[in-house]
């Protein structure tokens, strides 16, 4: 413990002694600096199930991910919807499961995030409706037959 005091103000000493330094010498100068622009963040169906998906209803889509042990309730097998509703993908009451449209506040939460409110917070409605729509797609395509 001794030691530390004294280094400490000797580190504050280089450094107010380097800026001094410098302001004597140079000019302020304004340097431009070039920022890549951040990618935005993707709209595409795969990425996104990958990106917020897969923790809990795995990267097959099974209901298997790594954060499915944690749930109360087990994330749903999203491969087996059109087989548990006669064959039919039913996108539109898929949609509005993704988008947390039928949960009731006062009812108390569901296991699985509303995407609905997350989505929207990240840009606005239509984008974020955008975003159900092609992840709905995507889950379409997982269909067991
Ligand atoms: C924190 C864990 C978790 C995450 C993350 C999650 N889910 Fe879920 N999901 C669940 C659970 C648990 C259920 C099942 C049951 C329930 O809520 O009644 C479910 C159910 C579903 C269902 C209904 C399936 C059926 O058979 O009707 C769909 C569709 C679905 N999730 C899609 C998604 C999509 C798309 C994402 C990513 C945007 C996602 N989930 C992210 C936990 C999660």
């Amino acid at each position: 413990m001794k030691s530390c005091i004294p280094q400490y103000l000797l580190l504050g000493f280089a450094l107010a002694f380097g800026l001094g330094g410098a302001r004597a010498q140079d000019p302020p100068k304004v340097s431009i600096k070039s920022v890549k622009a951040r990618p935005t963040r993707t709209l595409d169906g795969p990425t996104m199930f990958h990106e917020y998906c897969a923790a809990c209803h795995g990267d097959q889509a099974q209901g298997n991910g790594p954060a499915a042990e944690a749930l109360k309730k087990a994330p749903a097998d999203l491969t087996q919807i059109a087989r548990k509703n006669g064959g039919k993908f039913p996108k539109t009451q898929v949609m509005r499961v993704i988008e947390g449209a039928d949960v009731v506040a006062a009812h108390g939460s569901r296991p699985m995030p509303v995407w609905g409110n997350i989505f929207r917070s990240l840009e606005n409605q239509s984008v974020a409706t955008l975003r159900v729509n092609m992840l709905a797609d995507y889950i379409e395509t997982l269909q067991a037959k």
